[in-house]
C-alpha cells in the first residue's frame, strides 16, 4: 500500500517506522521539508518527500498533527486521490490548541477535523501514548495485546486501517460512526489507558461526553504540577485512575 504521513513528529515517525516495517511505501512529510527528516529516514525504506508531494498516489493518508494545524492540511488533503482512506490521529488539548468554540460545545473533534480538511476522516492511533505505540506493540494473537478504539462512517476504510493498526502492533475496537468518537476524546476512560479488546469494550461503553474534558485537564493538570513521572506505566495508570 501507498501511505502518506503528515507529520514526523512522535506519533507520524513512529507510524511510519513500523507501517514501512510492515512492507508499506511510507512517504513522509512535516512542515519544515525534507532535510529536516534525515535522522527517521535515515537507514530505512521510508521516503522524506516535501508536503506538497506527499499526497499524491497515496492510497492511505495519515495525519499526525496538532489538532489545530488541521485546516493547513486542506491543501495537501485536495490533492489526494478521490479514493484515498484519510485517517487523523489528532486530539484537542486547548492548552496547546487554543479554544475552538465548536468543540468546546460538543462537536467531536474527528468532526471538526473532517470539515476543516474537507473529506471524511477515520479516527485512528489517538488514544494510545507515543511510548506504548513505541513500546508496547504485539503480534496479533498475543495474550492480552493491547486494543485501541477507531471511528469512521465508512466500514471498508475501517476495515484497512483496523489492518493497519495491527501491523503496527495493536488490536481495535471499532467505536462507531464519526459522531461516537467522543467515546475515546482525551479524559475518557478508553482514552490512553492501555487495555485489551475486552476492556477497551465496556470502556467506551462507560464513556461521559460533559466529564472528558474535565478529567482531561485534571490529568493536564497532575502532570504539569510534577505528579506524574513521565513513564509509560505511570502515565497510563494516571489516566485510568482520573479518566471516570
Ligand atoms: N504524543 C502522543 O503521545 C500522542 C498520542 C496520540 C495522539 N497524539 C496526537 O497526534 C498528533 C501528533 O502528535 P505528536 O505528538 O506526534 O506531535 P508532534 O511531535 O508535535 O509533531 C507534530 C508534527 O506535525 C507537523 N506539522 C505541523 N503542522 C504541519 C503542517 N501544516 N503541515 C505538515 N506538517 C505539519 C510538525 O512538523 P515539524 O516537525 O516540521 O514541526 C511535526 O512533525 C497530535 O494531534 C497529538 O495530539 C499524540
Amino acid at each position: 500500500m501507498n501511505i502518506a504521513i503528515i507529520g514526523s513528529g512522535n506519533i507520524g515517525a513512529e507510524l511510519a517506522r513500523k507501517l514501512s516495517a510492515a512492507g508499506h511505501t511510507v512517504r513522509l512529510a512535516n512542515s519544515r521539508g525534507v532535510e529536516s527528516l534525515k535522522d527517521i529516514t535515515e537507514d530505512t525504506t521510508i521516503l522524506a518527500v516535501a508536503k506538497e508531494d506527499v499526497t499524491r498516489d497515496a492510497n492511505v493518508i495519515i495525519l499526525s498533527i496538532p489538532f489545530a494545524r488541521n485546516p493547513e492540511a486542506a491543501a495537501l488533503v485536495a490533492q489526494a486521490p478521490v479514493g484515498a482512506i484519510l485517517v487523523d490521529t489528532s486530539n484537542y488539548y486547548p492548552s496547546r490548541d487554543g479554544r475552538i468554540s465548536e468543540v468546546e460545545n460538543g462537536k467531536p473533534e474527528t468532526v471538526w477535523a473532517s470539515e476543516q480538511v474537507g473529506r471524511p476522516l477515520v479516527k485512528a492511533w489517538n488514544a494510545i501514548l507515543s511510548q506504548t505505540l513505541v513500546e508496547a506493540g504485539a503480534a496479533p494473537g498475543t495474550p492480552n495485546r493491547i486494543a485501541i478504539p477507531i471511528a469512521g462512517d465508512d466500514l471498508t476504510a475501517k476495515r484497512v486501517v483496523a489492518d493497519l493498526v495491527s501491523a503496527t502492533g495493536f488490536d481495535t475496537v471499532d467505536a462507531g460512526s464519526l459522531e461516537e468518537s467522543w467515546r475515546f476524546q482525551p479524559g475518557s476512560p478508553a482514552y490512553c489507558t492501555e487495555l485489551t479488546v475486552e476492556e477497551l469494550e465496556v470502556a467506551l461503553q462507560k464513556a461521559n461526553k460533559e466529564r472528558s474534558p474535565l478529567n482531561r485537564d485534571a490529568i493536564m493538570e497532575t502532570i504539569s504540577a510534577g505528579k506524574v513521572p513521565m513513564t509509560r506505566a505511570a502515565m497510563a495508570a494516571n489516566n485510568r485512575q482520573l479518566s471516570n
